[in-house]
């Protein structure tokens, strides 16, 4: 009665610091939901990895059954990343009427219409803040700071690990491979890092900004994207001789429901906000009509920060249970007109 159990898949870089910060923030959680949080199964691939975080024996599985098909688990974190298996568990979690929240933007960028559409159907959130800009909370900010503003631009550094390579590229000449090494180690990169280096993680990062902020459905296949690949520390360099820093932007904007959205390396003036945005940093301007700029800075990705994002999207499943208001999530607020949950 007084626990909420959690079903959580994956126990890498984010799901690691998903089980610290759940266990080293224990009471203050408790005084903000009035619930205990319990990990009750975890998923992984492999059960005798040797983990960062002790877990007892019966606590790790190899089958996602085990989490899915516990009727006691009310809530599955999915922090293991990729298209599938991680949409087709999340779809069966939903179809069982268990929450979830995702750090996933490869899914929510590709199928993120599709799953809120299962958990409108079954009065279940989805919550995927740690998907853009790992600690920044920029999608609450677009989704309620921003409800009453138009917002027409939206100009980021999304990814971390292009951004911790170009500032490694600069201030000491470092080669990409050698730095592109260390983000991995860090736990900045994604599985496959060809998706920050080629600009297809800032890219899905961008959709979601893009639907969530204009209010509108948007498709990855709309968003430009360019990659730094190419991008030599000389390139760097000399462009920081000329005044100006690379940094790989995104950028979606609207014009009378014309939109564009792109991804690619551009030349900052030194002066420029952007500019000064180092290391795995991210920041985010928001333009609205009646608010005009703002501004969202904060480390992109990496173990604690992203499990903030995550924690968090937690709290708010486990306080809208206690006011038995779920079936929301984070909701494209065009889909609030077509989606009706059954308890609405
Ligand atoms: P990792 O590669 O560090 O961890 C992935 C975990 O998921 C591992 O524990 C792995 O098991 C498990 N896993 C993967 N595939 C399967 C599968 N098919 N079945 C069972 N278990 C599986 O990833 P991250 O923690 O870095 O990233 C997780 C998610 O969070 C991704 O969607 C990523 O894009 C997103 N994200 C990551 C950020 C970061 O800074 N790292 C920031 C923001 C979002 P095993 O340990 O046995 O291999
Ligand atoms: N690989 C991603 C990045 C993780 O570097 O930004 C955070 O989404």
């Amino acid at each position: 009665e007084d626990t909420v159990k959690v079903g959580l898949m994956g126990l890498g870089t984010v799901g690691s610091g998903v089980v610290r910060l759940i266990e080293d923030h224990q009471e203050d959680l408790y005084h903000q939901t009035g619930r205990r949080i319990a990990i009750e199964k975890v998923l992984v691939r492999d059960r005798l990895k040797k983990r960062s975080v002790p877990f007892g024996k019966g606590l790790l599985t190899d089958r996602a059954e085990d989490l899915l098909e516990n009727r006691e688990i009310d809530i599955v974190v999915e922090v293991m990343g990729g298209i599938e298996p991680a949409r087709e568990y999340i779809r069966e979690a939903l179809l069982q009427g268990k929450h979830v929240v995702t750090a996933n933007k490869d899914l929510m960028a590709l199928h993120g219409a599709e799953l809120l559409s299962v958990a409108a159907e079954k009065g279940c959130d989805v919550f995927y803040e740690a998907s853009v800009a790992g600690g920044i909370p920029i999608l609450r900010a677009l989704v309620e700071g921003f409800s009453s503003d138009r917002i027409t631009k939206m100009i980021g550094i999304v990814n971390g690990t292009t951004n911790y390579i170009l500032t490694e590229m600069k201030r000491r000449g470092a080669p990409f491979g050698e730095v592109l090494h260390q983000a991995q180690t860090l736990g900045y990169a994604e599985a496959d890092p060809a998706s920050d280096v080629d600009g297809l993680d800032a890219a899905r990062k961008m959709a979601i900004l893009g639907t969530l902020g204009f209010r509108i459905p948007l498709s990855l296949e709309e968003v430009k994207v360019r990659g730094i690949a190419d991008v030599t520390p000389e390139d760097v360099q000399f462009a920081e001789q000329m005044g100006y820093i690379l940094k790989l932007v995104g950028i979606a904007q609207q014009d009378h429901g014309k939109v564009e959205v792109s991804v690619q390396p551009a030349l900052l003036s030194g002066d420029h906000p952007l500019a000064s945005v180092e290391g795995v940093y991210n920041a985010v301007s928001v333009y609205g009509e009646a608010v005009g700029e703002t501004m969202f800075y904060g480390p992109g990705a990496g173990e604690m920060p992203t499990a903030t994002a995550v924690v968090s999207d937690l709290v708010t499943v486990i306080k809208q249970m206690r006011l038995g208001v779920n079936g929301r999530g984070t909701v494209a607020p065009y889909r609030e007109k077509q989606l009706k949950s059954p308890r609405e």
